[in-house]
């Protein structure tokens, strides 16, 4: 090992010059606040503080226990203490033997990140992912995504004994995770509702209109329902399409999804117009009865039962 200075392991030079610029780098001019940002990130900043400072001999007893690791504790840089691991999506050293921003936790590798949507000349940087992505139902009949989310909350809520109880999403009745929309129309037009189902076994999705006892389309050749797949994974999803529609069709239709845990159902209007009917009552009349979508509309989005 070459040393610049007697007694001084050479990358202590390094960081006697860096350091300065590295905290001029680090501190925005206009900002009296030190850096804030995930406590991980100062860790490795402070570690760049302290390094050429040699470990020295391990004294467990002076390590400060590190509180409320979600992805569980890894030794420090000294391989002397513990501290907390970092948690899926959080940056790693891709070389273990560098330890700027630390070990990922149980269940988690070090992974480059060459995503598709990286600027130009942007490096990949490397983080924390979990080695599975088979989702599975905990002992608190909730469904997690894999098994990294699941001991995640395992560890921020300890006196819950969270386990797994089963590989695979937790049995459940159909949720419906899109529901069909309210919808006026004139006469002539093509309408459809949309249903978007989330459920383990799979479900299944029929369609009634209120008043009718059949399942649709019946035999009636302007009603079509279509079913697909998707578009997550445990999701069906299905859609009522009525062409040219006529004042007959006016009602409330329901798509009512099933498996063996049992059904729900969600019921969407449909109210056809003439264009007379249409002149006459105007816009403003339907705006006020909440039928004319907003300007913006938000997609209604439901974080289904996936932790
Ligand atoms: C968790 O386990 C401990 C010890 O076995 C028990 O005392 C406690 O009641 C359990 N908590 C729950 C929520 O089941
Ligand atoms: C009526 O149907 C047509 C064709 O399906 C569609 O383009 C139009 O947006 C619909 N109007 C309303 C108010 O939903
Ligand atoms: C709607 O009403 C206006 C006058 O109130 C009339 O000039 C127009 O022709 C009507 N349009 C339709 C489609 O009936």
């Amino acid at each position: 090992m070459s040393r610049v200075h007697p007694g001084l392991p050479a990358n202590h030079a390094t960081a006697a010059w860096a350091l300065p610029l590295l905290l001029l780098l680090l501190l925005p001019p206009t900002s009296a606040r030190p850096s804030a940002g995930p406590g991980y990130l100062r860790r490795g900043w402070l570690r760049l503080l302290t390094e050429g400072e040699d470990c020295g001999p391990c004294r467990p007893e002076l390590c400060a226990a590190p509180r409320g690791c979600l992805a569980g504790q890894v030794r420090d840089a000294c391989d002397c203490c513990w501290e907390c691991a970092n948690l899926e999506g959080q940056l790693c050293d891709l070389d273990p033997s560098t330890r700027f921003y630390g070990r990922c936790g149980e269940q988690l590798e070090c992974r480059l990140d060459a995503g598709d949507d990286l600027h130009r000349g942007e490096v990949p940087e490397p983080w924390c992912a979990c080695r599975s992505q088979s989702p599975l139902c905990g002992s608190d009949g909730r469904t997690y995504a894999q098994i990294c989310r699941l001991q995640e909350a395992a560890r921020a809520r300890p006196d819950a004994n969270l386990t797994v109880a089963h590989p695979g999403p937790c049995e459940s009745e159909p949720k419906i995770v899109s529901q069909p929309r309210d919808i006026w129309n004139v006469t002539g037009q093509d309408v459809i509702f949309g249903c978007e189902v989330f459920a383990y076994p799979m479900a299944s999705i029929e369609w009634k209109k209120d008043g009718w006892d059949v399942q649709l389309p019946g035999d009636d050749p302007h009603i079509s329902v279509q079913f697909r797949g998707g578009p997550q994974r445990f999701e069906v999803t299905g859609w009522l399409q009525i062409q040219a529609v006529r004042s007959s069709d006016e009602g409330t239709y329901r798509c009512i999804a099933r498996n063996a845990l049992g059904w729900v159902e969600a019921p969407a209007s449909l109210l056809v117009l003439t264009p007379d009917q249409l002149n006459s009552t105007g816009i403003p009349r339907l705006k006020s009865l909440n039928l004319v979508p907003e300007e913006a509309e938000n997609e209604e989005s439901y974080d289904y039962d996936f932790y």
